[in-house]
């Protein structure tokens, strides 16, 4: 299999600096050779552009860096869409959640049929009319949301999104009662928010909520999700090196390791040698 990695350094989607340097917290935790030791074709395609703007703000709503939100997305959105059109499975690094506004829109560009499996604290789900906070790593959903529309305000730089998911498509973890006629054979985007995971497993986050998911529960799955041989772009979301000290992010980093090597063949009960032939 192969995989093209995409860095998605945004923090403008919150107010806490520090997830741009997600995506190379967990590149210097291994994440490359990790991949690579499963047996893949790993092509990591660097960062994509984050432009600066000035005077970013909304004049009417309480949205935060919206300039700043839309023209990453811009950038992120094509990205994947090269990747996943060149034969590979996309895995975008974050990077503060609004990353997936543009890794769901590219991916819907090569995929319009995929769903979204969202796995996370938080719903994300705002809309810039809903949101309290005025951050837009808890909005992305709802700029992709077709039924969402009618109450989307139209907001500077965001005149690219042609909305690509319908509601019935999103699944939030853990669903637990699925009709035959609702399963389909879609190909599937994962967007990981680590904040899913307990804050003891994943410290260097912005906005940590207790009572998560252990380690084993998300890996599990990302097992399943892999099975499926349908994932076509991952996420993973909200990495922040720049919270807590040394050992709270390198628990972090190991942490997203284990969860993206789980999305790509790593398995609980270990993975055969390279060319093992099963007897
Ligand atoms: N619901 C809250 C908000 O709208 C928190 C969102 C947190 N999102 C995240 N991707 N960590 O601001
Ligand atoms: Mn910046
Ligand atoms: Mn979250
Ligand atoms: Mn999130």
């Amino acid at each position: 299999r192969k995989v093209g990695v995409v860095g998605c350094p945004v923090h403008h989607g919150q107010a806490k600096p520090g997830t741009e340097h997600g995506p190379d917290a967990l590149r210097e935790g291994g994440l490359i050779k990790k991949l690579m030791g499963l047996g893949l074709d790993v092509h990591d395609y660097g960062d994509v552009g984050t432009p600066s703007h000035e005077d970013d703000h909304h004049f009417d709503l309480p949205v935060k860096n919206p300039k700043h939100v839309a023209t990453a997305s811009e950038n992120i959105a094509a990205d994947v869409y090269n990747v996943i059109k060149s034969g590979r499975t996309c895995l975008a690094l974050g990077g503060d959640h609004s990353m997936a506004i543009g890794s769901i829109f590219g991916h819907s560009l090569a995929e319009p049929e995929h769903v979204v499996v969202w796995v996370d604290a938080h719903a994300d789900i705002n809309t810039p009319l809903t949101s309290s906070s005025g951050n837009m790593h808890g909005m992305p959903l709802s700029f992709l949301v077709k039924e969402l529309q009618p109450y989307i305000s139209k907001l500077p730089g965001f005149e690219f999104i042609k909305p690509c998911l319908s509601a019935k498509n999103i699944a939030y973890i853990g669903l637990r009662d699925v009709d035959p006629g609702e399963r389909g054979v879609k190909p599937i985007h994962l967007s990981f928010d680590i904040d899913a995971l307990d804050p003891s497993l994943a410290p260097s986050t912005g906005t940590p909520v207790p009572g998560g998911l252990s380690i084993r529960e998300g890996n599990y799955i990302c097992e399943e999700l892999a099975a499926t041989g349908r994932l076509t772009c991952v996420d993973i979301a909200e990495v922040n090196p720049s919270l807590g000290n040394e050992r709270d992010n390198l628990i972090t980093v190991n942490s997203a390791l284990s969860i993206i090597t789980h999305c790509f063949g790593g398995r609980r009960q270990g993975t055969y040698p390279k060319n093992y032939q099963i007897p």
